[in-house]
Parts: C-alpha cells; structure tokens; sequence
C-alpha cells in the first residue's frame, strides 16, 4: 500500500481535463481566501496545463485580486521567449485578469542561473513573510510529468532531486535543454496541495510507474506532502496502464 496518501481523477479527454482542472483551480482559490485572504499558487510549465489555463480567464467567480502567482519552475530565457513558462500563462489567462503586478512573481530567467535561484528563494520568504530557514508552505503547487518521470524540472539522476536544504536550485537539461530554475522537493513536499495534471498516451507508463510501482528512480515518485492532498488529474490516455483497483482505491470521490 502506497506511504502517501493520493487521488486520482480520470477526465475523457484533455478538454474535460482542462475544464475540471480550471473548476478545480477555482474552487481552491476560493477555499483559500476564505480561510487566509489570499490564494498562493505556483503554476505548472510545459504544455500539459495550457488548456486549462485558457480557461481560467473565464470563470466568474476566482478571486484574482487575492492572488500570489509564482512558478514552480522555468526556464532561463526572457519571458517574451516562446519556451517560457511564465509567458505561456501571460499569454493563455496572466495577461487578461487583474492579479495586482507586484503579486505576480516570475522566475528572474535573466540573471546568471545561480543567483536567480538565490533571488526567488530570498522573494518567496519575503512574500510568505518568513525567515530562512523557514519553508514556504503553498496553497497549491501544480505539477507536470515527463514521460521520464521528472517533474518541475527536477529531472531523474541529476543531484538536485536529493537537495534537502534550498528551496529553487539552478539546473541545466529537459527539453529543451537549457539552464532551468526549479522548485525543490522540500518547498514542493510542504505545499497544502499537489495537483498534478498529465494528459496523453506517452505519459501512461510514467504514471503508472509513479503511482503503482512507487519507482523511486523517478523524480515524482519523491511527491510525499506531510499534510496536503495529491492529486492526480488525468486524462483517460495518462491513465490507460493503471489497473482498475488502483482508480478505485484511489479515486477521489
Ligand atoms: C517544464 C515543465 C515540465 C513539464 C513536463 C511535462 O518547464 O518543462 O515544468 O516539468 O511539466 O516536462 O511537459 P508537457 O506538459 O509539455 O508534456
């Protein structure tokens, strides 16, 4: 039986995923505000959460206004680049709520990749208002998974996969191959919530590996919150290699 506890929730398709994903992301922010006054999010890169992005903008009711947006990573290029995550959430929802400016935190992709890790860790606690080594404790981080089980881009055999103390590490790989900031598993492994979003058939025995067979080898088989939930949002490709008694015993309800 798995250590952690997670759930799982299979969608048809990437747009059912997307829309269940953006009423998800809704609901969230609302519990948080409620609670906090203020919703913190890292988002996720890579393509897996653009649909549901797109679909963000138009729900009626998040309260952006209490929004702090960061990235759990990105990728050190500028952010008009077209392979940067912060870009393709401007373009896809960013650009078109009205999150205040100063609580939108894009990873700093312009400065030497070792002191931007530095700089992001040093904005996190100031905005979180705690001092090291206190660890941020997100509302929600979304994740994405590489077919190679990475997540963020924490990437299988590479060093920062084992990093205990820092909570962003520079990096250098992925695809495409270039110098990378990410968020580490002690600040991912604090958050209240993991939701992670994997669509498609190349993704399948990733997810399987991760989720049934504990494969430790894989960097997202590291994902042990505390105390959060983990969820898995999936679309019906992502899921095919899983067995029916691992979505039953782990369905969300
Ligand atoms: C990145 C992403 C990365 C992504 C996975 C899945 O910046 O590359 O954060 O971790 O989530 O590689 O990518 P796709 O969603 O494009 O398949």
């Amino acid at each position: 039986m798995r250590k952690n506890k997670l759930c799982i929730m299979v969608e048809e398709n990437k747009e059912s995923l997307a829309e269940t994903g953006a009423r998800l992301f809704e609901r969230k922010a609302l519990e948080a505000v409620e609670k906090q006054g203020r919703f913190l999010v890292a988002l996720a890169g890579g393509s897996s959460p653009r649909g549901m992005h797109r679909k963000l903008g138009a729900l009626p009711s998040i309260p952006w206004q209490d929004f702090h947006i960061f990235w759990g990573d990105e990728r050190c290029v500028p952010l008009d680049d077209p392979s940067s995550n912060y870009g393709a959430a401007w373009e896809d929802f960013i650009g078109r709520v009205p999150v205040p400016a100063e609580q939108i935190h894009p990873m700093p992709g312009n400065e030497t990749p070792q002191k931007g890790a530095l700089l992001y860790e040093e904005e996190l606690r100031q905005v979180f208002e705690l001092q090291h080594p206190q660890v941020p404790a997100f509302d929600l981080i979304f994740l994405g998974l590489g077919k190679d089980g990475h997540t963020a881009s924490l990437f299988p055999g590479y060093p920062s996969v084992r990093e205990t103390e820092a909570l962003v590490v520079a990096v250098k790989g992925g695809d495409p191959d270039v110098h990378r900031l990410t968020f580490t598993f002690p600040l991912i492994n604090a958050a209240r919530g993991v939701m992670f979003v994997v669509s498609g058939k190349d993704k399948a025995g990733a997810v399987k590996a991760v989720i049934e067979e504990q494969e430790e080898t894989l960097p997202a088989s590291k994902v042990h919150l505390s105390s959060g939930d983990q969820i898995w949002l999936l679309d019906r490709e992502a899921a095919s290699l899983l067995k029916d008694a691992t979505l039953s015993a782990f369905s969300c309800g």
